[in-house]
């Protein structure tokens, strides 16, 4: 078997700040030396990065790449992952698990976010969404993430899941830190995350409401083989934090991209019914998830020419192999085209893990930006490109703040 190419330790990626600064020009640069490399990632961890399309493919089916962290126990402990840690961490759910414990407890959920039911809930969100926008003075500056962007999507997650207003700014900043692994605050966080949705549990398993952690309870107290108290904590903790961050971060890097591109930023104003479609594009053009979270070799295997031995950690740069993708018009990957007909991408993930929540995220960005944008008629960056910053740790890339002036129309 051919090596086609094995990085030497001096050729390790590096992703650190500086690098999720400036990802798709990194991605770029590495898709050019070849579709796989040696990487170091937050804390240290090492292990291989896959920015080419066909092998992303490859590994996020390969069955040897598992997503049971207890088979890289030793690496991740030694780097000080607290993500794995079950007392704090995201502790057993479906995106931590394989076959058949994945497909129990993706079944659990799975009713709730069917593009049916999602639907259902337009016309609430269309209301958070211009709540929100009614509570900005007519005009002036903000930051588009802390006043529309965040709360936004977990307004829609916390009403899915019952948690209570006054707990909601307490899951923006947890949820926030909870994934950025290299943050002094993600412990916290996590902890926080942890604390809180114990107690809601409680209180959802003593005075039941009609609400998705509810019914989570019921199907633990109902069937005791069918969920346990690990599962149903670890399920509402993935479900708050993969239900919003990810959308707040698309739809910072969708508005940055229109603010960047004003051609583009008129044509969804002329045209509000192209927003669904511009949508793929904003996920294809700049996507929030970055990575998978991580896979484990359960055993030794060759990946794109390279042996990766058991207990490795492999991660795939999904934004990259997006990229690596010739657009079916002939675009260059790296083209905003909000009218771009059937913008491909492999934003949602791709075989088991595929995004339970895409109808939702494609729903709440949709309405989001219809919105936002035909009740702002004026809106402009408020701070220098170069000045922005870049969530510099774990697997999301988005902007910490988004500077903005507006006029309401
Ligand atoms: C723009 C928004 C979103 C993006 C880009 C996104 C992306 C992704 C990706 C890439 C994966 C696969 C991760 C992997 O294979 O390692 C995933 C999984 C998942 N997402 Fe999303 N997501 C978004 C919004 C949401 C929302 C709103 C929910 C709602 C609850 C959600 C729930 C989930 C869940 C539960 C999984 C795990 C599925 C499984 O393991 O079977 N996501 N998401």
């Amino acid at each position: 078997m051919s090596q086609r190419r094995q990085l030497s330790h001096d050729d390790q990626v590096v992703i650190n700040p500086t690098f999720k600064a400036n990802a798709p020009a990194q991605y770029a640069r590495l898709r050019k030396m070849g579709p796989i490399h040696s990487a170091q990632f937050d804390l240290g961890l090492t292990g291989w990065l896959v920015v080419g399309h066909d092998l992303a493919k490859e590994a996020l089916t390969h069955p040897a790449l598992a997503k049971d962290s207890r088979l890289a126990s030793e690496a991740l402990t030694a780097a000080g992952y607290v993500l794995h840690d079950p007392a704090v961490g995201f502790g057993r759910q479906m995106l931590a698990v394989d076959p058949p414990d994945h497909t129990r407890l993706r079944r659990l959920v799975s009713a709730a976010f069917t593009p049916r039911r999602t639907a259902l809930l337009a016309p609430r969100i269309e209301q958070i969404a211009n709540d929100l926008i009614d509570a900005m003075p007519p005009a002036g500056e903000l930051d588009l993430v802390e006043s529309f962007n965040s709360p936004l999507p977990v307004t829609v997650i916390a009403e899915l899941l019952g948690v209570p207003e006054d707990h909601r700014n307490d899951f923006r900043r947890w949820s926030s830190h909870a994934l950025q692994l290299a943050s002094p605050q993600h412990r916290t966080a996590l902890a926080g995350l942890h604390e809180l949705l114990g107690e809601l549990i409680v209180r959802k398993r003593s005075t039941p409401e009609d609400d998705l952690l509810s019914a989570l309870v019921a199907a633990r107290d109902e069937d005791d083989g069918r969920l346990s108290e690990e599962e149903l904590l670890g399920t509402a903790m993935l479900l708050v934090v993969a239900g919003h961050e990810t959308t707040v971060n698309l739809l910072g890097n969708a508005f940055l991209a229109l603010l960047l591109h004003p051609e583009q930023l008129h044509i969804l104003r002329d045209e509000p019914e192209l927003t669904a479609g511009a949508v793929e594009e904003f996920l294809r053009f700049d996507t929030s998830v970055e990575h998978a979270t991580n896979r484990y070799a359960a055993e030794d295997l060759m990946l794109g020419g390279v042996s990766i031995p058991q207990g490795s950690v492999v991660v795939v740069a999904l934004s990259s192999a997006t990229h690596d993708t010739p657009q079916a018009d002939g675009g260059a990957p790296t083209v905003l085209d909000v009218t771009r007909p059937n913008a491909r991408h492999m934003s949602f993930g791709h075989g088991i893990h595929y995004c339970l929540g895409a109808p939702l995220a494609r729903l709440e960005a949709t309405i989001a930006l219809r919105t936002l944008l035909s009740r702002l008629p004026e809106l402009a960056l408020a701070a220098p490109t170069d000045s922005l910053t870049w969530i510099g740790s774990g697997f999301m890339r988005g902007l910490l703040s988004l500077p903005v002036r507006y006029r309401k129309g």
